[in-house]
């Protein structure tokens, strides 16, 4: 009998501690602190016990390579997003890599994908459902995929594999990127030739959740030629730890959010003559850190390390140097969370973003200082919690890293301001309460789905398992630390480490700031996001009739962008205090010094 094993990792490179300054000791944090080297590490000796084992062991990697932490993120100007931290990524043995949407908001970025990695794969980094339009030799345009449709290979035992790499059907990629639907994928001829010969396995891996997606698309397209081929899928997307088995000869795996979880996946494809009989499989969501790491490989932490390992840690912390990702602006004096925290609450990192960070930071050096104003976001824009401890550039590019600038419209009256960031969050509501009933509002948060925003199924994931799991409960016991508590639709416990899972607040989609006046009638400076604009201008000419607005009224408010906000913020209580005073020399720019000694 034969085991066929797979492991699964979904990465954005690592929001957390990816060189190994492990200054966040906040839970979850410290079973996220595995960095690329780490991995690297891991995965040589897993190999090595593979081949001792004399099994198959396939490294995937199913999309997202840009985006989310200053290693990727934090290039000077002129760089590629995630050009440098690819090349550590080359040299990992992956058999099977896929695209992501974050390879496709920004042409450049998926041309370097076509251009500087995929050839490095050999023909395995797959787009099934991905192009790229370039020049040809004769200076005409054509589309080609990012990297290959798919791929076909034989493992080290000799098991033929058939591959694809297949992206939800996203909206949001940069022009001269194409994304077909995976609907019309399967209907193409290449499709229908590169399945049509029976592998002894399919090896599906993709960014696309493997719940309510359309992995059942390309499933019932392969069994409608292939009855029993076993068909393994690895999907992505979500955030989240999910597992289903489409049948007994198939099981779709999905293994969580940025770096923090490894997926594992194994199969017993048993004796190939008998192709009727369900195949075993097992599934493990590991907790992304060295406990874990020497843990399955049986090693210490004196013998855990592997050169190339060691390598790769020393180039991220090289990279992170010359990009200057310690660069201090403050310390936290205690942990801020999206969602782990009501809101408005001291722990929300919303409030300290909209109620304490923006009224000073948007109006740092605004002649529009002495008008009363009522400032409007998204809560979206804050991306990633900021924990006790320092706050450097790494931080803030996880926390909080849109460019998004800030607008304002004069002399609204404060009760309709007031009115319409009541009525944003209540058609955002409405939208997720009418999700099966079709409206113009579902269309729009369909759309936005479509553009990759994946916020509210991660939320809805940690609300139901603190629910289910009398999270307030266990985390009262204190016999576990804070973390992700699965329940999948696969067989036994998936879970690798016992957590108790982490508190889940709904939060509301857009959050404003306390005006400081009590008076409806006050006429206030009406700030808010240029991402939303559209968005409030239509609902601001619903909740009052006096006048007529339209992008005519809008204009700049300031300079300060919005992944400038919590960094300038030196206000009472909040990040940042003293700090000029505090750090080593030499360490805080001078201009952030001066944003505190104006104060
Ligand atoms: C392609 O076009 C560019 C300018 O658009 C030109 O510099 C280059 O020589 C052309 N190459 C060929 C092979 O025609
Ligand atoms: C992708 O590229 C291939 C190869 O050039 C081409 O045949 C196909 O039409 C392209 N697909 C899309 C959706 O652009
Ligand atoms: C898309 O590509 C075409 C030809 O390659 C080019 O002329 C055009 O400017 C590109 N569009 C954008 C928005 O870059
Ligand atoms: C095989 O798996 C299918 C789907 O998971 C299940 O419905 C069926 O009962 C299983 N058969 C056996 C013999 O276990
Ligand atoms: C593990 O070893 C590294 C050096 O390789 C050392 O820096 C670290 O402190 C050790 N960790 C533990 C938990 O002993
Ligand atoms: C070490 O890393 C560098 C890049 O940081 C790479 O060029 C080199 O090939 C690596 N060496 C080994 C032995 O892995
Ligand atoms: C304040 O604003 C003025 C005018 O926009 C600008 O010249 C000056 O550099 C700003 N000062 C600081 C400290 O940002
Ligand atoms: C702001 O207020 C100060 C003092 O109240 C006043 O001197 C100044 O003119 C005001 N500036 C603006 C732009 O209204
Ligand atoms: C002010 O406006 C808000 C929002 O429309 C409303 O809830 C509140 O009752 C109003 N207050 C007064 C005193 O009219
Ligand atoms: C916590 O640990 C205590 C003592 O080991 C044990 O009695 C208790 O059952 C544990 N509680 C939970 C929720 O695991
Ligand atoms: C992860 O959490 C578990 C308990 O939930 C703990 O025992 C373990 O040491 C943690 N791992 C690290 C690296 O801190
Ligand atoms: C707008 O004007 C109409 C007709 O004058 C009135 O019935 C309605 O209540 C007004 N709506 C608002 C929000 O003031």
């Amino acid at each position: 009998m034969r085991l066929f094993t797979t492991l699964s990792t979904l990465a954005l490179v690592t929001v957390t501690n990816a060189c190994g300054d492990d200054h966040h000791l906040s839970f979850p944090e410290p079973n996220y602190s595995g960095d690329l080297g780490d991995f690297a590490s891991f995965v040589k000796h897993m190999k090595q016990i593979a081949i001792e084992k004399d099994v198959d062991l396939l490294l995937i990697d199913s999309g997202d390579l840009h985006d989310g932490t200053g290693l990727s993120d934090g290039f000077p100007a002129g760089g590629i997003d995630a050009h440098e931290t690819n090349q550590f990524l080359k040299q990992l043995p992956y058999d099977i890599m896929a695209i992501g949407n974050h390879e496709l908001y920004d042409y450049v970025n998926t041309w370097d994908m076509h251009t500087n990695f995929a050839p490095a794969l050999n023909g395995r980094y797959l787009s099934s459902n991905a192009n790229i339009t370039i020049f040809d030799e004769n200076n005409n345009t054509v589309s080609v995929p990012v990297g290959n449709r798919y791929s076909k290979f034989t493992t080290r035992k000799g098991r033929k594999i058939t591959s694809l790499g297949v992206l939800f059907d996203f909206t949001g990629n940069d022009v001269n990127t194409t994304v077909q639907t995976v609907a019309d994928m399967v209907k193409e001829q290449w499709f229908t030739e590169a399945i049509a010969e029976e592998p002894d396995v399919f090896v599906l891996a993709g960014h696309m959740p493997v719940s309510y997606d359309n992995w059942p698309t390309v499933f019932n397209a392969i069994r409608d030629v292939h009855a029993e081929t076993p068909i393994i899928i690895l999907g992505g997307h979500t955030h989240i730890r999910d597992c289903n088995q489409p049948d007994g000869r198939s099981m779709a795996l999905e293994s969580g959010r940025y770096m923090e979880t490894i997926g594992w996946l194994s199969a017993k494809l048993g004796n190939p003559n008998d192709s009727k009989s369900n195949i075993t499989f097992g599934r493990r969501y590991l907790d992304q850190n060295r406990v874990t790491y020497e843990y399955h490989t049986q090693q210490r932490n004196n013998t855990f390390d592997t050169a190339e390992g060691q390598n790769i840690t020393q180039g991220l912390q090289a990279l992170s140097e010359k990009y200057e990702l310690s660069t201090l602006f403050g310390y936290a004096p205690q942990d801020y969370t999206i969602s782990r925290n009501q809101y408005p609450s001291n722990g929300s990192s919303l409030t300290l973003f909209i109620n304490e960070a923006a009224p000073y930071s948007l109006t740092f050096n605004n002649t529009r200082k002495n008008v009363t104003n009522l400032m409007i976001t998204n809560s979206g824009s804050q991306r990633f919690d900021v924990y006790a401890g320092t706050f450097d550039k790494n931080d803030q590019i996880a926390a909080s890293p849109f460019l998004d600038a800030f607008v304002y419209i004069k002399n609204v009256q404060l009760g309709v301001a007031q009115q319409v960031l009541i009525a944003l969050n209540t058609a955002g509501a409405d939208e997720r309460r009418k999700r099966d009933l079709g409206s113009v509002l579902q269309q729009r948060e369909d759309e936005l789905w479509k553009r990759g925003f994946v916020d509210r199924r991660y939320m809805d994931w940690l609300d139901e398992m603190d629910r289910r799991h009398d999270g307030a409960v266990k985390r009262a016991s204190q016999n576990l630390t804070l973390g992700y508590v699965t329940s999948d639709s696969c067989p036994g416990v998936g879970d690798d480490t016992l957590h108790a899972p982490l508190a889940s607040y709904d939060i509301p989609d857009f959050i404003g700031s306390d005006a400081l006046s009590t008076s409806n009638d006050t006429l206030i400076d009406f700030v808010f996001v240029d991402f939303i604009q559209e968005q409030l201008l239509e609902i601001l000419n619903e909740v009052q009739n006096t006048t007529t607005y339209s992008d005519s009224d809008v204009e700049s408010y300031t300079d300060v962008l919005s992944n400038q906000v919590l960094r300038l913020d030196s206000n009472a209580g909040a990040l940042f205090k003293d700090y000029c005073s505090l750090e080593p020399p030499g360490l805080v720019r001078a201009h952030a010094c001066l944003a505190t000694l104006t104060l």
